[in-house]
């Protein structure tokens, strides 16, 4: 069954969640410290008002699960540490599908209620502003991939079943799918993973791999014990939701290092390399040589690994297309050329170590990402990135005769179902190329340099980045991002 996503951008009842509230016996001393009420039901973001929750910071996730591809069923209990930034009488976290078997508040049965992508937690008692508490959550079901959604273009996203096992890329708002979480970037956490597969298959996650055992084991629906592998990954910078991702199959898996020093863990579907037999070596090099090209050029690498994971990925038989900068280990849905792995490289810095505090925010990933695409193409004896954004501009009328919306699309807000158009990206490096031949390149690289340093593991906003644009290059740069990133349409070249 396909998920729509669509339906799920309706507001959330008011009452529902009100209702559940009033359940809630505050004791009398706690009340003397103020009121209880439910943490909201988004973090207020203009696209995707339900994703994210209000009244908690979540710090630290433990993702303990089991997956059987023979049966597409995820099972397992996920950990959520955080903390109060209200007093809570209630609280959301999001899952879309999956069905929820028991939830506890530090140890103590919590009542819940689903409603759409939301599961509200009651626990016994109050939970005090400041306080750090755990929630678990028991559950399991078979994810659902989200296809169809306006947003990616229809492309399908987010959980896929492949046949040896699993793949996940769920940029902008899939994490939900496959385990409940505070689902906005602006809530980042740490995570731990521990992931059970039967035996034969390999589990790949984000950050760096702590153990592999093997054990005998039950997947909930087989009848018998089998044996299991059981891989314990651990991600120690601040990630966003959507930058989480499980592997799942078989893999032909290389490691080492870059020359200038940073982790690489590899891993490559099998059935890549029977049809491109280079296929490891291609990812692991080409990986190596833009994580260290993007060291020189924006600072050192912000994770404790870089790596690559291509699968064989298809949605229906239908190849995906698909690439996504999950952090510390892109993932490909295939063998993708060398500007793609840069890219996703770049996202490194931009977008994962400083991430948008908001979706409309989301040039500040796409757009870096494909000025320092461009950059790399040049660099490999390609156009010069001066002639490729003019050649973009030359190549795009306004209006356009095609009625694409190119030019209409405005870059620092460019609408929920239109935020991964092409002007977002190419639209954006064009930005960014002109802003550097206005500054000249001595204060544009430093003012890369400044923005990744200074915002390494925070959230940021647009106005964050123009503002250290005009301090940095000592120009009143106002005028150049009113034309170029907040107005539609089709600016003369400066
Ligand atoms: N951030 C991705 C990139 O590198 C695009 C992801 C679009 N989302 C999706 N579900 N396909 O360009
Ligand atoms: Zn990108």
């Amino acid at each position: 069954m396909a998920l729509r996503t669509v339906p799920r951008m309706l507001p959330v009842s008011i009452a529902a969640i009100t209702l559940a509230s009033l359940a809630v016996g505050v004791p009398a001393a706690a009340a003397d410290r103020g009121r209880y009420t439910p943490g909201a039901s988004g973090v207020g973001d203009e696209y995707f008002p339900l994703e994210g929750n209000g009244g908690y910071d979540a710090q630290h996730y433990h993702l303990d699960l089991a997956y059987d591809p023979d049966y597409d069923q995820l099972d397992g209990v996920v950990t959520m540490t955080a903390r109060a930034t209200q007093n809570l009488s209630s609280f959301n976290l999001d899952l879309s599908g999956m069905d929820v078997e028991r939830v506890k508040v530090d140890r103590k049965k919590a009542s819940f209620k689903r409603r759409g992508q939301e599961l509200t937690v009651t626990p016994p008692k109050g939970i005090r502003k400041g306080r750090t508490f755990k929630v678990t959550i028991t559950y399991g079901g078979v994810p659902q991939t989200i296809v169809g959604s306006p947003i990616v273009f229809g492309s399908p996203y987010g959980f896929l079943h492949t046949p040896d096992g699993a793949f996940v890329g769920a940029e902008p708002n899939g994490a939900s799918t496959w385990f409940p979480s505070n689902d906005h970037p602006s809530d980042k956490a740490k995570y731990d993973y521990t992931i059970k597969v039967p035996k034969g298959l390999l589990a790949v996650a984000n950050g760096v791999l702590k153990s592999k055992t093997t054990q005998a084991a039950s997947f909930s629906r087989r009848r018998s014990a089998t044996q299991a592998n059981v891989f314990k990954w651990h991600e120690d910078s601040p990630m966003a939701t959507y930058l989480t991702t499980l592997d799942i199959g078989k893999w032909e898996v290389k490691t080492g290092k870059s020359p200038l020093g940073t982790p690489n863990y590899t891993a490559v579907d099998p059935t890549l390399i029977a049809s491109q037999p280079n296929a490891v070596d291609f990812f692991f090099n080409t990986t190596n040589e833009a994580t260290d090209l993007w060291t020189k050029t924006f600072g050192p690498y912000p994770f404790n690994t870089a790596g690559a994971i291509a699968d064989d990925a298809r949605f229906n038989d239908q190849p995906l297309g698909f690439s996504l900068e999950t952090q510390g280990k892109p993932v490909y849905s295939a063998v993708r050329d060398t500007t793609t792995i840069a890219h996703e490289m770049a996202h490194q810095w931009f977008g994962n170590s400083v991430s948008p505090a908001r979706w409309k925010d989301i040039w500040l990933n796409e757009s870096f990402a494909t000025w320092s695409h461009l950059w790399w193409n040049e660099k490999q004896g390609g156009a010069k990135v001066a002639d490729a954004v003019r050649a973009t501009y030359n190549a795009r009328p306004f209006p356009d005769p095609a009625g694409r919306p190119w030019w209409s699309v405005v870059i620092a807000d460019p609408k929920r179902d239109t935020m991964f158009n092409n002007r977002v990206y190419n639209g954006g490096a064009m930005v960014l190329q002109f802003l550097r031949e206005r500054i000249g390149d001595e204060k544009f690289f430093l003012l890369l340099r400044t923005w990744v340093k200074k915002y390494a593991d925070k959230n940021v906003t647009t106005e964050q980045f123009t503002a250290l644009a005009k301090q940095i290059s000592g120009q009143d740069l106002t005028q150049f991002f009113q034309t170029w990133i907040y107005s539609p349409g089709k600016p003369p070249l400066p």
